[in-house]
């Protein structure tokens, strides 16, 4: 991936309430996190301790709103089944989803913040769903998780990347310059979080795929960067997309 990369986005909107049928605004204000968050023009990506500088990426991939759908429901939450993607049981299908990035917003319920198809999996289900109260700045989003970072997180998902503990006691994320992590942390962890995983190191608590929340995280890697490029080059799972 060089030049100028950019990710058409189709936003779903699935509501109930009226507080769900979420503003125009509202939805802009998430696609310009994304924005800042992969090219690192994100404020706090200052906050990214000397320590890992080196390794802090601006992954160099955009984000252009191309279209807005929206559906009254009954549905009072959609679970994490896929359902909100199937027209036929009250959802919105997918617009040209190997094209186009789809985000589906609506409440999901039993805590989830967000989920993601991985790459490779079926194009009618792709893309990211998020819960309204976990979508973009201010309107319906909610405290700890009102910075648009579940769905810096989601898309990170959707570009292939793992939770950085490997989603197992001092697991494998994939990503070399990622630090082992002994498992999730929440909140806001206080820099240095020494690390129970040996050697002696400190975690990278403040990475996008950890489970912080969202003022606590403010960066990728450049492993990460190569693993998220490696998609849309040609003969990766993503190169539909083509760019
Ligand atoms: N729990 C969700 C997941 O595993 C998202 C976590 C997002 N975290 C946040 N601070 N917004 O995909
Ligand atoms: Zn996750
Ligand atoms: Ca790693």
């Amino acid at each position: 991936v060089n030049g100028k990369v950019v990710i058409p986005v189709v936003v779903n909107v699935l509501y109930r309430t009226a507080a769900e049928n979420i503003s125009d605004a509202q939805i802009q204000s998430q696609i310009d996190v994304l924005n800042k968050d992969f090219t690192a023009t994100n404020p706090d990506f200052a906050n990214t301790p000397a320590e890992f500088a080196g390794v802090a990426a601006n992954v160099g991939i955009t984000f252009e709103l191309v279209k807005i759908n929206r559906k009254s429901t009954t549905k009072s939450s959609w679970g994490t089944n896929d359902v909100m993607k199937n027209a036929k049981r009250g959802g919105i299908a997918a617009t040209s989803p190997t094209t186009n990035l789809n985000l589906w917003v609506c409440t999901i319920g039993g805590g989830i913040l967000g989920y993601a198809q991985f790459p490779g999996g079926s194009s009618s289900t792709d893309g990211v769903a998020i819960d309204s109260k976990y979508f973009g700045l201010s309107g319906t989003a909610n405290y700890p998780y009102n910075l648009g970072r579940t769905a810096s997180h989601e898309v990170g998902h959707w570009m292939n990347l793992r939770h950085i503990w490997g989603d197992a006691s001092c697991g494998n994320d994939l990503v070399s310059d990622t630090p082992v992590a002994k498992t999730a942390n929440y909140g806001v962890p206080v820099y240095p979080h020494v690390s129970t995983c040996l050697p002696a190191h400190n975690e990278m608590t403040m990475n996008y795929m950890d489970y912080t929340d969202d003022r606590g995280m403010f960066m990728f890697t450049n492993g990460q960067k190569s693993r998220m490029s490696a998609l849309f080059v040609s003969g990766g799972a993503r190169a539909s997309f083509g760019i």
